[in-house]
């Protein structure tokens, strides 16, 4: 991991924001190549939902086609919105301060130890003892931290590996009961009860900053879509099932932003909600689900690295019927790890019934309006029909939601990893030297193709400006470099995952033909100028 971080960096994919004045925790800037490979990503995203999504083995007794369409909604809503969603009282996370030394941990990131040593003297008085410790990371991690004073304790007892460590999540009664040393500062018996924090940004509307100008940042785009349902549905003439889709940020204010991008507070979305018949809903769930999975692939992706794993019932969000996670084996994890890309949820009518009834909460296993102490909705709707009539069945109904929702962020993460590699390729003088190189596909990758002039004389500069010059009339994002020698100009491109270099040389002069080589074969092929620009268009569409 820290060689991609170092990497993205050195090569201006992802900078840490406001790095100068000594960076700030939880985000981060795309760079000249970070910029183009984020892009490249939203549009592989959007051309798979909206402006080129096509229909793939649709659920039995489903249309063969539907409509998928965007939105682009204001990132600051009606306070109510975040009240009805739930995302007002239900989105926190349990957090704990070190009284001593002021770090703030999220409960669930802090590992506890339990370790227990047994004396087995005197042989008939068998007494153990029990130890708690806590850290930041693996059991391992958080074991061999804790070593010393293990080693401690068993000179102590006059024993060696007396002791049998086992590490536990917390749970908030243990939490009470066991005094824990911080993870930060060790100090023992410093750490506050666990405490409810919620993750919205709060901000004010207008000068006077009153309580009741109270707003949030959205911690996620999908309320948009809901909130537009209708207009939606009154301006494009669209017919359930349909999706709207939407690219944009979305804030959390995480306790302990880490790994890189993979959490952060500012970062972007790219959600689609798929609404449709109720009794077909179960069906566009796996629907979306397998379809979502497969982009990935597509996307270069392997199969060894991605996962998809159902929720469990306690997993599930407040308004989910059934979730599942696609899941990535980034490097910063332990071997058998996988951090979520991306959540396919079924949402139920949830959503559309809360925005119009009001907060819904469960009760005896159904969805009910939450009511407040004098019997009233706690948080009341909008009172406006969210319903859909369906012409032809003359029925009328509330959409059921599937919503596939990926992080922009963490599906660029995840590429990056899975293409960085490391191989022997021959330097200048034929010598097997390790190559890095980036095997993006080549649809994402920031630079698809880099002209080189051989020498810097004889008119090839000029020639390979031209080619250049081709390319990017065409908009194929292209790169001219005539510095250095021919072998760590490729090593360059390699770098960042340009799939495709063109070399110009003493022969290109004579023939019109140029050198033409593969990033990831190495293979090198003599090709005419002519006609260049479509063969690699189509090569890259591939
Ligand atoms: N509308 C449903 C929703 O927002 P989520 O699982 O909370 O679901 C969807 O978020 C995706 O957004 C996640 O799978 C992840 O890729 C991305 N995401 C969520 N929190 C993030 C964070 N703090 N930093 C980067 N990406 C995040």
């Amino acid at each position: 991991m820290d060689k991609i971080v170092s990497l993205a960096k050195r090569r201006g994919f992802i900078f840490q924001s406001s790095e100068i004045y000594g960076g700030l925790n939880g985000f981060w800037d795309y760079g000249p190549l970070g910029v183009e490979l984020k892009r490249n990503v939203r549009q592989a995203w959007w051309a798979d939902m909206v402006t080129n999504h096509d229909e793939i083995a649709t659920p039995a007794g489903a249309p063969s086609s539907f409509d998928m369409v965007g939105v682009e909604t204001s990132i600051i809503m009606h306070p109510q919105v975040w009240k009805v969603s739930g995302h007002f009282d239900l989105f926190v996370d349990k957090m704990v301060d070190c009284k001593a030394c002021k770090t703030r941990f999220r409960v669930d990131h802090i590992t506890i130890l339990s370790l227990t040593i047994n004396f087995r003297l005197p042989e008939d008085d068998p007494s153990r003892i029990h130890v708690f410790y806590s850290g930041i990371g693996t059991i391992d991690e958080v074991r061999d931290a804790n070593r010393k004073v293990i080693e401690k304790l068993e000179k102590a007892h006059g024993k060696e590996n007396c002791w049998e460590g086992k590490a536990s999540f917390l749970d908030i009664p243990d939490f009470a009961r066991i005094k824990l040393p911080c993870p930060a500062c060790s100090q023992l018996g410093t750490l506050t009860e666990p405490r409810d924090f919620n993750l919205m940004f709060k901000t004010t509307l207008g000068a006077l900053g009153t309580d009741s100008d109270a707003a949030y940042l959205r911690p996620e785009t999908a309320q948009g879509m809901f909130v537009n349902f209708k207009n939606v549905c009154d301006s494009s003439r669209v017919k359930v099932p349909f999706g709207v889709a939407q690219i944009g940020k979305s804030f959390r204010n995480e306790i302990t932003p880490r790994n890189f991008t993979f959490r952060s507070r500012e970062f972007e979305q790219m959600e689609m909600e798929f609404f449709c018949h109720p009794s077909q809903s179960l069906a566009w769930y796996q629907y979306w689900r397998d379809r979502r999975y497969q982009w990935y692939m597509k996307h270069g992706i392997s199969k060894e690295n991605l996962i998809l794993r159902e929720h469990t019932q306690d997993e599930l969000a407040h308004y989910s019927v059934g979730t599942a996670d696609l899941e990535y084996a980034f490097p910063f994890l332990d071997a058998g790890e996988y951090g979520e890309l991306e959540g396919v949820a079924h949402r139920g009518d949830f959503d559309l019934r809360s925005h119009s009834e009001g907060k819904l909460c469960k009760e005896n296993g159904q969805l009910v309006v939450e009511k407040n102490a004098e019997g009233k909705p706690k948080y009341p709707g909008s009172g406006k029909d969210l319903s859909y009539f369906d012409d032809q069945t003359r029925e009328r109904f509330v959409p059921h939601v599937i919503e596939p929702a990926a992080g922009c962020d963490r599906a660029t993460l995840a590429f990056l990893c899975e293409s960085y590699h490391e191989d022997e390729a021959p330097d200048d003088k034929g010598t097997m030297q390790t190559r890095l190189v980036l095997k993006l596909h080549p649809q994402l990758a920031p630079i698809k193709v880099a002209v080189f002039p051989l020498v810097k004389k004889d008119g090839q500069p000029e020639k390979a400006a031209d080619i250049y010059r081709d390319f990017k009339r065409a908009g194929i994002a292209a790169a001219y470099d005539q510095q250095a020698a021919i072998g760590r100009r490729y090593r360059r491109m390699d770098e960042i995952g340009t799939p495709f270099c063109i070399t110009v040389d003493n022969q290109t002069m004579v023939d019109d033909t140029v050198t033409l080589r593969d990033r990831d074969t190495l293979e090198q092929t003599r090709v005419p100028v002519k006609g260049i620009v479509e063969e690699l268009r189509g090569r890259l569409m591939k």
